[in-house]
């Protein structure tokens, strides 16, 4: 069925508080309910889709143009800024004044082998070496922006020397480095690599793969990374036809490579585990001869005859119902062996966020977006959880069924030696007053539980987007 030349409210992806919208603007001096507190400063970003042009094609939930919405912190005074990422294909349509590209459930341009699908770069956003790197999750350029301005200052191609990345490519802020994976339907299928903080690439290899693979995240230790070959691939018959279809193989197990930082090739050591398809990493480090990897995949089931029920895995990720367990996995770096296990299979949650100054080391906290029970196709997306890693204890706040939070920054508190000693920083819609608002709660301890101690409130809506990120203002200051 055509939606064609339906009103854009009309279209489920675009209604609601999916609707684009139309305003860069700058906000300040907004109503507050409770008390911003003086002791979070730092930036919090957050990227989503935001069509330029009213789309007149069967649109698909991932297919906006990116749009950065950032709240500033500083000693109390929040400032709100929205702008799209000018990505070339954005710039192109602008010339023309119309849509060139149309999205996923169209078919792709023949006429643009470099580009059949638009590159939006409308899906991670983080902050590497000074400048804001905005990110696409079927890999593409990577565009840097002022984190300042949110001004769109161009392709991050480190002096030509990469053509693209995929989103969820981690930037190390001990070392200033970032770490980063893309892959492709054609070899080789996935490459890695590391940018220096001085914007130079450091080290980049091909990994060696069977075939094209759909890898969504990575992970970091201080010195391996971790590198994702899930059983959920396109499907290699249709792939020959020229078709992209996902299929999921639950004969074959999930691997994980694990590569020294700057490890060649013939260095990764494949780890193989129950099979499944993880999108997000809480995180990872590194336990005597085990690295261990803590993440969000997707809650399998098993069928009467006890076997994994991979038809049920399939339809809950095609049709994009979001149902996960919280996992870890150690792979034994002398045996080989991969141990796993669930942490919490009682709550249902994802968009995995912790205290950024841990990743790749051992850390006890994350983060993440509450989900109802069970895989449901309309996203609604209640509240915030606080796992303790170690017990599986948590912490969780629902506002109520119709709120919609979108995945939150931890704001280190200026000083803190804590991990969890700082705030958790969010944009929310609020359904009952029909409005957005930034919202701060308190990460210590179970205080979450309390619900949001201060809630800024925006004289516009800010749409459902995709992920976020919170640069301290530590580390603003360490790049100015
Ligand atoms: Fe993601």
């Amino acid at each position: 069925m055509s939606v064609n030349h339906l009103p854009v409210h009309d279209i489920p992806a675009l209604s609601g508080n999916n609707a684009p919208v139309s305003r860069e603007d700058v906000f300040t001096d907004m109503e507050v309910i409770g008390q911003v507190p003086s002791d979070l400063n730092g930036l919090y970003v957050r990227n989503g889709p935001n069509a330029y042009y009213p789309p007149d094609w069967r649109y698909h939930a991932y297919d906006g143009d990116g749009m950065l919405h950032a709240v500033s912190f500083e000693h109390g005074r929040v400032t709100y800024r929205n702008r799209w990422v000018q990505t070339s294909a954005l710039q192109e349509e602008k010339a023309a004044g119309r849509a060139l590209w149309k999205g996923l459930k169209e078919p792709w341009r023949q006429d643009r082998p470099d580009e059949p699908l638009k590159n939006t770069s409308n899906t991670d956003i983080k902050y590497h070496a000074g400048r804001l790197i905005s990110m696409w999750y079927r890999s593409g350029m990577p565009y840097a922006l002022d984190p300042v301005t949110l001004e769109t200052l161009g392709t991050a191609d480190y002096d030509g020397a990469i053509q693209r990345i995929s989103a969820h490519s981690r930037p190390d802020e001990h070392t200033g480095e970032l770490l980063f994976f893309d892959y492709a339907l054609t070899p080789p299928y996935m490459q890695y690599g590391v940018i220096g903080p001085d914007r130079k690439l450091r080290h980049h290899i091909d990994v060696e793969l069977p075939g094209a693979s759909l890898p969504h995240d990575m992970a970091v230790t201080e010195h391996y990374t971790i590198l994702h070959d899930m059983p959920l691939r396109p499907d290699p018959e249709a792939l020959a036809a020229e078709r992209y279809k996902l299929r999921f193989f639950a004969d074959q197990p999930s691997r994980f490579g694990i590569v020294p930082r700057y490890g060649q090739a013939s260095e990764v050591r494949w780890f193989n585990a129950k099979p499944t398809y993880l999108l997000h990493v809480v995180n990872a480090w590194e336990d005597g001869d085990e690295v261990v990897m803590v993440g969000t995949p997707y809650r399998t089931y098993t069928d009467a005859s006890g076997q994994l029920d991979a038809r049920r895995l399939e339809q809950t990720i095609h049709l994009r119902q979001r149902d996960f367990l919280l996992y870890e996995w150690r792979f034994n770096l002398r045996t080989g062996q991969t141990l796993e296990r669930v942490i919490d299979d009682v709550l249902n949650t994802e968009f995995p966020v912790i205290n950024s100054l841990y990743q790749g080391r051992r850390n006890h906290f994350t983060y993440n977006v509450l989900f109802p029970q069970g895989g449901r196709e309309e996203p609604r997306f209640p509240g915030l959880v606080k796992y303790d890693l170690r017990t599986g204890g948590y912490v969780a706040f629902s506002a109520g069924p119709q709120y919609f939070y979108n995945e939150p920054g931890f704001a280190p508190r200026d000083g803190a030696v804590a991990e969890d000693d700082g705030y958790l920083v969010t944009l929310v819609w609020n359904p009952v007053d029909q409005r957005s608002e930034i919202q701060i709660f308190d990460a210590r301890g179970a205080r979450m539980a309390e619900g949001p101690m201060a809630r800024v409130i925006l004289p516009r809506r800010v749409p459902h987007g995709f992920h976020a990120t919170f640069v301290s203002q530590t580390t603003l200051d360490r790049w100015k």
